[in-house]
């Protein structure tokens, strides 16, 4: 079978296993929200990764649906709260929870979100299933770390690339190596196979956080689903502005400093900071990081057996190094 045909297959089944998984329908304030986030599409990288994982050890996909489907609803969770804290007015092509309603439903259908990502991970049959809620607990803990991090980050002038790398594996890649991680504690992957996955997930994470603060400044709005130059209005410290910080001069660092400072930065300014990270060439050094990070993933993945799931794997972080959306 084709791989993007079986991608198809098993993101239908996580957008399956959601559409029933809530059935609750009162107060409508609360499951009206959740059902426009659960059936709002979403590429469901994270929960295809859950089931792939455990088929590259020797399990069945079946088994880990309940854990895939609980790890997407948590990245849901997370969203809702991050476009709070980002001030951002759309997702996946449509209004975000906040804008749509309001900041107190948003922080409401987050909360009940979580509290449904468990209820889905917990119905696992697994004699792992301790050890599985741990891993997607200290997963939550550390999407809450990396969060704290990207918003200080926003007053802080010291911050440094290193610094951004611990933000985006607290925030984005540790939530990615959970998922390959719990995939292989349910298909009962060996202490070997396991950190071959945590690996691997941990690397095509940051891979994709890289990309996505890419294509932040050069995605086509329209495909990413989002408002590009959302992080240059909110003064993210991305691994493109520290950089083209470091190499501009004169007029371009002018313009890079108002957005440190969150001055006078509107959508206007965005173009221009778009021309000094072409200039400056951040644009191409972070393709080289999204490079790399792609190719330690590869590695990690190759040291399982041989199975189609690990060729999927594989195949997987090469769709995501040309994603653009
Ligand atoms: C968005 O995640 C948040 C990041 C970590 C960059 P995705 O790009 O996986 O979002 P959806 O689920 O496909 O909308
Ligand atoms: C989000 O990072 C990471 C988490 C949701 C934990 P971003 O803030 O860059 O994600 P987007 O761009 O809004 O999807
Ligand atoms: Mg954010
Ligand atoms: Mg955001
Ligand atoms: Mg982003």
């Amino acid at each position: 079978m084709k791989f993007e045909t079986r991608y198809e297959q098993l993101r239908r089944r996580v957008d399956d296993y959601l559409r029933r998984f809530i059935t609750e329908q009162k107060p409508v304030s609360v499951y009206r929200p959740i059902r426009y986030v659960l059936n709002s599409g979403g590429k469901r990288i994270r929960p295809v990764l859950t089931l792939l994982a455990c088929e590259a050890v020797g399990g069945t996909t079946k088994d880990a649906l309940h854990a895939a489907a609980g790890i997407e609803i948590l990245h849901n969770f997370t969203l809702v709260h991050d476009d709070i804290m980002d001030n951002a007015s759309s997702r996946r092509g449509r209004a975000t929870v906040h804008t749509k309603w309001d900041d107190n439903v948003a922080i409401l259908v987050g909360d009940e979100l979580l509290a449904l990502a468990y209820r889905a991970l917990l119905r696992t049959t697994s004699e792992r299933i301790q050890q599985i809620a741990k891993v997607f607990t200290e997963g939550v803990v550390e999407v809450c770390e990396g969060q704290g991090y990207d918003k200080e980050f926003e007053t802080r002038n010291d911050v440094t690339v290193n610094d951004y790398l611990l933000m985006i594996r607290k925030k984005t890649g540790k939530m990615v190596s959970v998922a390959a991680e719990i995939g292989g504690l349910i298909g009962g992957g060996s202490q070997k196979e396991i950190r071959a996955l945590r690996n691997y997930g941990y690397f095509v994470g940051r891979a994709f956080q890289l990309q996505d603060d890419l294509l932040d400044i050069v995605a086509d709005e329209k495909k990413f689903g989002k408002a590009v130059g959302g992080d240059i209005v909110e003064g993210k410290r991305t691994v493109l502005l520290l950089e083209a910080l470091r190499r501009a001069r004169g007029r371009d660092r002018v313009c890079l400093q108002a957005v440190l400072q969150k001055r006078g930065v509107t959508k206007a300014s965005i173009a221009d900071v778009r021309g000094i990270y072409e200039r400056t060439g951040v644009l191409e050094s972070t393709r080289q990081r999204v490079v790399q990070d792609t190719a330690r993933a590869q590695q990690a993945v190759l040291t399982l057996s041989p199975t189609p799931a690990r060729a999927m794997l594989l195949w997987l972080t090469k769709i995501l190094l040309h994603r653009t959306f």
